[in-house]
């Protein structure tokens, strides 16, 4: 009986070992200051639209085009409302990016959005601007079939961006640094990082996670990001993402830890709602949000920065 009881403790300190090895502050080579004082993340929860409608949309086309409107649905309500909560003390031009585009669906949804921001009157602080930024080739080419994505993209920003919204296309490969180092330069208003990190070079283990997760806080006032469900099987990037939830299936504490033990303060992590992905599965949103964030203070700026270090150009519209 004492042999087992010795047992079961020498194995609850190896698991609680292993646990601290893997999340611990030492595990990540962070490239952020974790400051003296610890983070205080808000971490909220708002649930908003329901995981079992999907109001199919004859608009919707892309990767998941049955879906996209209810996606659409969840984050576009609270994005509208925090976006405005920021333009009513920091009025600023206001700059999107979309990480793997794809097709371009959620670029036109972003650009229609930004151009209708309270407070953010474009008269005054500039035109809303646009940048899809997608890699194309094989991921592109998986989901249309025949034709690669980014030719449907740059006719879809042609024809469809309202306007008086600029967009752009930025035909890159994003790695982790994209999210650590680049963005952060750049300060776009929000960056929708849906369904797509799962793919990114570099974003590896639960410590690569968070580097990028830090990141995104760190650039943007708003980044809305959607991570696959932890059952979801025989998705492209699986093995990524079973790296990050290999100790913590829950992703709303997956990632109220990365912001607690790695990002700065002023970061709130805000569960936005779920869709449904495949049988009885479903994706996650959640907003990464920076109350501290600090807006550009020249119009053009976020642009300027973009077309050097991902090579964005300015799309001509058509219609
Ligand atoms: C699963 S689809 C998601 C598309 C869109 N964001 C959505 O949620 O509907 C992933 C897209 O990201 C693109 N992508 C994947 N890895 C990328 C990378 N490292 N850099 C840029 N684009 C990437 C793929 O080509 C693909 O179009």
């Amino acid at each position: 009986m004492q042999l087992r009881r010795l047992l079961v403790s020498i194995v609850l300190v190896v698991i609680a070992l292993m646990l601290g090895l893997a999340l611990g502050p030492g595990s990540a080579e962070s490239m952020y200051t974790v400051e003296s004082e610890p983070a205080t993340p808000v971490v909220e929860s708002t649930r908003v639209g329901t995981p079992t409608q999907v109001k199919r949309n004859a608009t919707s086309w892309g990767y998941a085009a049955d879906r996209n409107a209810a996606r659409l649905e969840v984050i576009e309500p609270w994005l509208r409302s925090a976006l405005s909560q920021v333009c009513r003390t920091r009025p600023h031009q206001l700059t999107g990016i979309d990480f793997g585009a794809d097709q371009g669906y959620f670029s036109v949804e972003l650009a229609k959005l930004l151009r209708s921001v309270d407070h953010c009157d474009a008269h005054v602080v500039g035109a809303a601007q646009v940048f899809a930024v997608e890699k194309g080739g094989p991921g592109g080419t998986l989901w249309s079939k025949t034709t690669n994505a980014t030719s449907i993209l740059v006719s879809k920003l042609q024809s469809l961006l309202p306007a008086d919204v600029e967009g752009y296309l930025c035909p890159t490969e994003v790695d982790r640094a994209t999210f650590t180092t680049v963005a952060p330069q750049c300060q776009p208003s929000v960056q929708f990082v849906l369904s797509m990190l799962h793919w990114v070079r570099l974003v590896d283990g639960v410590p690569g996670l968070c580097q990028a997760v830090c990141g995104m806080i760190r650039a943007a006032a708003v980044t809305v990001l959607e991570l696959p469900h932890p059952r979801a099987r025989r998705t492209y990037g699986e093995s990524r993402y079973r790296g990050w939830y290999r100790y913590e299936s829950n992703l709303t504490k997956l990632l109220e830890g990365c912001v607690v033990k790695f990002c700065p303060r002023c970061s709130t992590v805000t569960w936005i709602g779920q869709t449904p992905w495949g049988k009885g599965l479903f994706r996650e949103l959640f907003a990464l949000s920076n109350p501290c964030w600090l807006a550009p203070t020249e119009q053009g700026s976020t642009a300027a920065c973009l077309r050097g270090l991902l090579g964005c150009r300015k799309i001509a519209r058509t219609v």
